[in-house]
């Protein structure tokens, strides 16, 4: 975590379009995270969210996952690419790789994910679809730590949004989306304040256990605290 003058250095890993990546960039334009990305990686060269990186003048770097042999080879290239610049913070902003142990185990405790779904309900894929499937009341997305299990690292902060009668997997995905640029861009500037703390597999804010966490059951009562002003 960052001292109290020097922003946070940030390296921002994407895969497609970007719109948490976005509003990322712009939150720290605005000096709500005392934060600063470096570097924007994608493992996929048509990425639209690298035209959000280099109009926000932010250096980026396509390192192609098709042009490895292995994900070990991958990850290696990956790692070597974000330790070149440092950071004290990794987000993944809809990186669409699953990372290897090694990777990881390297990054513990400064590698963040956004993932569409009340965790610990519906990791892994389509979760949109599959929480109307499933007949959810709620939805929502979690911020999290990145552990070697997928989807499962402690979580940073959750907000839940109803699941209306005429959902479909998009409109759902939209609402739940416009939740995801409130609450990543909210829990980097936690991280760049100094204000998290893992515990075991809890968050601590501020050294408290925020009380949403831990009772087994995020979509009945997920965490929404007020968010950084747009
Ligand atoms: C988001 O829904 C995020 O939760 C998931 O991938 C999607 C990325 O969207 N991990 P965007 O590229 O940030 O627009």
């Amino acid at each position: 975590m960052s001292s109290s003058n020097t922003p946070l250095s940030l390296v921002a890993l994407i895969s497609g379009r970007g719109s948490n990546l976005g509003a990322i960039v712009h939150q720290c334009q605005q000096h709500r995270i005392p934060a600063q990305i470096s570097t924007v990686i994608s493992n996929n060269p048509d990425a639209p969210g690298l035209r959000i990186a280099q109009q926000a003048g932010i250096a980026t770097r396509v390192i192609d996952h098709r042009e490895y042999a292995s994900r070990d080879e991958y990850d290696l290239a990956l790692m070597k690419a974000i330790d070149e610049t440092a950071p004290g913070l990794v987000v993944m902003a809809g990186f669409m790789r699953i990372l290897s142990a090694d990777f990881v185990r390297h990054y513990a405790g400064r590698l963040i994910n956004i993932h569409p779904s009340l965790l610990p309900d519906l990791r892994g894929l389509n979760t949109h679809a599959r929480a109307l499937a499933a007949g959810n009341k709620q939805h929502g997305a979690s911020v999290h730590f990145v552990t070697e299990d997928l989807d499962a690292g402690p979580l940073i902060i959750q907000a839940a949004v109803p699941v209306l009668k005429d959902d479909t997997p998009e409109s759902l995905a939209q609402r739940v989306l416009k939740q995801e640029h409130r609450i990543y861009p909210l829990a980097i500037a936690w991280f760049a304040q100094g204000k998290l703390q893992i515990h075991g597999d809890q968050v601590l804010l501020d050294g408290k256990q925020q009380p949403e966490q831990g009772f087994g059951a995020a979509q009945k009562k997920a965490y929404s605290p007020q968010p950084l002003s747009s």
